[in-house]
């Protein structure tokens, strides 16, 4: 399972790919509002200071398919064709993404709470799907199972999609997705550096 950072704090990513063996940054609308700083010139910032060969998730804000297709490729114009962009698994979103497919441009069918929702994004040609395990979890269902289900609709559908598990609050939820094998999860700074935290181990 590889690990990305659930990030947009330049100082957070930049001490985080020093110590982990992390290969990529994922962000959102709410995380990018949090530094308080402009979006696109953060994300150029960002862009910059990790390494050229990792990942970089960037999420539309647009609700219209059409407009979400023409952020797609505004971000790409600023940031570089190679990153990944986060599209929400709605209605809206499958369209887009089935846009973006149509032109060879990669896309994470993200904001996924249920299975068939990863489904559909799969189907809809999304080179990730994004699981939220904790908030899954926060509604009263079981974020592990969807993310298990998710695995199994992959392989048993012969999806080329990959699984980007996100939102996560403690290890526990962490260690279930290594269990699964999923290829990748994107963690808080906070959630990361907590897999290590742990007293017995720095006494
Ligand atoms: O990438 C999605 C992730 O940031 C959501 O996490 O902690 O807001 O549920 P959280």
């Amino acid at each position: 399972m590889k690990l990305l950072i659930d990030s947009a704090n330049l100082a957070d990513i930049e001490r985080l790919f020093t110590i982990y063996p992390v290969t990529g940054v994922s962000c959102n609308p709410t995380i990018l509002k949090k530094e308080q700083q402009n979006p696109y010139a953060l994300l150029e910032e960002i862009r910059q200071i990790m390494p050229s060969e990792a990942q970089l998730h960037v999420q539309v804000i647009s609700a219209d398919s059409e407009a979400m297709v023409r952020e797609a490729y505004e971000l790409r114009a600023r940031l570089g064709s190679d990153i990944i962009i986060k599209i929400p698994a709605n209605t809206e979103g499958i369209k887009a993404i089935r846009a973006l497919h149509r032109d060879d441009i990669k896309t994470t069918g993200t904001v996924v709470y249920t299975a068939l929702q990863g489904y559909l994004a799969a189907l809809a040609g999304a080179t990730y799907i994004a699981p939220y395990v904790n908030r899954i979890d926060n509604i009263g269902f079981d974020g592990v199972r969807v993310v298990s289900d998710l695995q199994t609709i992959v392989t048993k559908n012969s999806f080329k999609t990959k699984i980007l598990a996100a939102s996560f609050k403690n290890s526990q939820q962490v260690l279930e997705m290594v269990k699964l094998g999923v290829d990748a999860a994107t963690l808080s700074p906070e959630v990361l550096d907590g897999l290590l935290k742990f007293s017995v181990i720095d006494n």
